[in-house]
């Protein structure tokens, strides 16, 4: 996908502030810290529309983006950050799920996990929670630089194993670093575009 444009449009909480838009719509999610927002910024070659940063916690909103005027792009906050507030953490929920189960326009949620590590309770929390409201969705597996080819292997089966993923649905490999998978994304991306978030 060539970007020719990429803007940033706004941050909300409640429905009433997200920015009124036809585009399909993509949503990124996973925990604290697994590379959300640098992951929106590799696919559409912007090192900084979405803030990234070394310190966990850092996106505590929804932040909403426009790209080539084809798709709107949400980066949502991260959960399961043990040093953010009980009450911030509480509010996370009622606040993400307000705006997944709203967004008419809303075509598909990337979650994003670090291939390192094994899903956590949140993680497979969401994903259940995305499959019973018949939310489209894919994995991806971020941060894939940081192993060999060997470990890679290893880590994907384990990922898979334990959230239950069948063997036909992929979990793409990415990596910020090294572009790994932004073409792969990018093709689901377009497909889910096109099918209005039907699976
Ligand atoms: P919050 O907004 O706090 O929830 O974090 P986030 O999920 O948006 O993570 P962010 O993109 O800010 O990245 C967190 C840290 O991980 C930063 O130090 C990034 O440089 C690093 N990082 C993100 N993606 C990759 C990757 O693919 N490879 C490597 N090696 N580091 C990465
Ligand atoms: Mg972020």
């Amino acid at each position: 996908m060539k970007i020719t444009s990429a803007e940033y449009l706004k941050a909300a909480v409640k429905p009433d502030q997200f920015p009124e838009t036809a585009l399909p719509e993509v949503a990124f999610a996973g925990r604290s810290n697994v590379g959300k927002s640098s992951l929106i910024n590799t696919l559409v070659h912007r090192k900084k529309l979405a803030q990234t940063s070394a310190t966990p916690g850092k996106t505590r909103l929804i932040h909403f983006y426009d790209i080539n005027h084809r798709f709107s792009f949400v980066d949502l906050p991260g959960y399961g950050y043990a040093k953010v507030s009980a009450e911030t953490q509480r509010s996370w929920r009622p606040m993400v799920e307000r705006y997944l189960q709203g967004r008419p326009n809303l075509v598909l949620v990337v979650v994003i996990l670090d291939i390192r590590r094994d899903p956590a309770g949140d993680d497979i929390a969401l994903a259940e929670w995305l499959s019973h409201h018949r939310i489209r969705h894919l994995f991806i597996l971020t941060k894939a630089d940081k192993l060999s080819g060997n470990e890679r292997r290893n880590r994907r089966q384990s990922i898979r194993t334990r959230l239950g993923t069948p063997e036909g649905q992929e979990l793409i490999l990415f990596s910020a670093r090294t572009g790994e998978g932004r073409d792969a994304l990018w093709k689901e991306i377009q497909a889910a575009g096109r099918s209005g978030g039907e699976a």
